[in-house]
């Protein structure tokens, strides 16, 4: 079985982030989402993996190589224009061949083992199986009915959703999909819809299976998902959490706290979970829970918390940050005094000064 993530796409929802960086590329607890999806496949034991990419081709193809880091093969293959999830497998369709595939939507975070979703659809000889989880607003999934365990009918984001199982971004087919595919037309938002095709699968009465969710899943499709999901993966990660820069003897750390090798934290409060990378400072500052630093940044006489700052940030006497997203090379500085919290939306290289 091979591995198929899509990570294409335009990233619209998530500007000003995406107009310099893959929305798959942005960072959750120091890592990028498409990582944790790679790291996924491998654990359920498939090493023939395609990455779909768009006009964030090359950006991509440098972020994850060939592989070699996780043992597995990435081939990257290029989907010119983001015509929907169904166009892509089109896209990908010389590099499956007869394959059965395991299909991943790049932008999704997924705190399950996948090995028993692989194991159930070989098992079963399926011809497609969906994962599905319950959700609050319907309307922004594609969404499954069911009659007992069957699939009976799937819709992309129906209007008067006729239930609340939504498909989460993890799906398995076996060849037949290639020709469902054939078969449609593309959707109100002009998209070739998997969704669409996984109905053709039921109505010819195929063999679609579902898998209902047993962890967390988050889609990462806004900026507010993004903090979100930065708060359960800091909370979610492997124990114990690896201390390897230096912290002086005015410094407190409470909780889960990541250092990255070369970091230094001085005359600083830490309240875990907190992740913070290699080659950062932190001087004179509180950084509070579910904040994550990417590495070569400097925080200082500044108070940080539930937020996400990506690498080589400078955020010196920056006031009060809270719930905010601060892209790649940003500086924010110039508060004098400490009125209120800020909540900030920054792109990368972003230059702020609050006085
Ligand atoms: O998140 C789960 C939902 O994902 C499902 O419930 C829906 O049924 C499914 O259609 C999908 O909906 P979205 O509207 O959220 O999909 P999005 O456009 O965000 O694309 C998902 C991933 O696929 C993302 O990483 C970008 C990539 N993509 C998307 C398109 C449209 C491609 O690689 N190529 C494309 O043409």
């Amino acid at each position: 079985m091979k591995g198929l993530i899509l990570s294409g796409g335009r990233g619209t929802r998530l500007r000003p982030f995406t107009y310099a960086c893959a929305k798959q590329l942005i960072p959750v607890a120091n890592k990028p989402i498409l990582f944790y999806g790679i790291e996924a496949l491998r654990k359920a034991g498939l090493t023939e993996i395609g990455i779909v990419t768009g006009n964030n081709r090359e950006e991509i193809v440098t972020a994850v190589g060939e592989g070699e880091r996780w043992g597995v093969r990435i081939t990257a293959i290029h989907q010119a224009e983001p015509r929907g999830l169904a166009h892509a497998v089109q896209v990908a369709r010389p590099f499956l061949g007869e394959d059965g595939f395991l299909m991943y939507l790049g932008d999704n975070l997924i705190g399950d083992d996948l090995s028993g979703m692989v194991e159930r659809f070989n098992a079963k000889n399926a011809d497609a199986m969906v994962m599905l989880a319950e959700v609050q607003e319907p309307e922004r999934f594609g969404i499954a009915e069911m009659d007992g365990e069957r699939v009976v009918r799937v819709v992309e984001k129906p209007r008067q959703p006729r239930s609340n199982l939504a498909l989460v971004g993890v799906y398995l087919f076996n060849p037949l999909i290639h020709e469902a595919i054939n078969e449609i037309t593309p959707s109100w938002r002009n998209e070739l819809e998997i969704t669409d095709a996984i109905q053709v699968l039921v109505a010819r009465g195929a063999r679609v299976e579902a898998y209902r969710l047993t962890g967390w899943w988050k889609d990462t499709g806004r900026v507010d998902d993004l903090l979100e999901a930065n708060r359960v993966m800091l909370d979610w990660w492997p124990k114990p959490v690896t201390l390897a820069g230096e912290v002086d003897a005015n410094s407190q750390l409470e909780g889960d706290v990541e250092l990255g090798p070369g970091s230094l934290v001085a005359g600083s409060i830490i309240r875990g979970p907190v992740a913070i990378g290699a080659d950062c400072r932190v001087a004179r500052s509180y950084i509070g829970p579910y904040t994550s630093i990417g590495a070569g940044s400097a925080v200082e006489n500044t108070e940080l918390e539930h937020s996400i700052v990506m690498e080589g940030c400078s955020l010196r006497s920056a006031g009060r940050i809270t719930d905010s997203v601060i892209g790649k090379n940003t500086t924010v500085t110039g508060v004098k005094s400490r009125p209120q919290a800020h909540r900030l939306l920054l792109g990368h290289d972003s230059f702020l000064v609050i006085s």
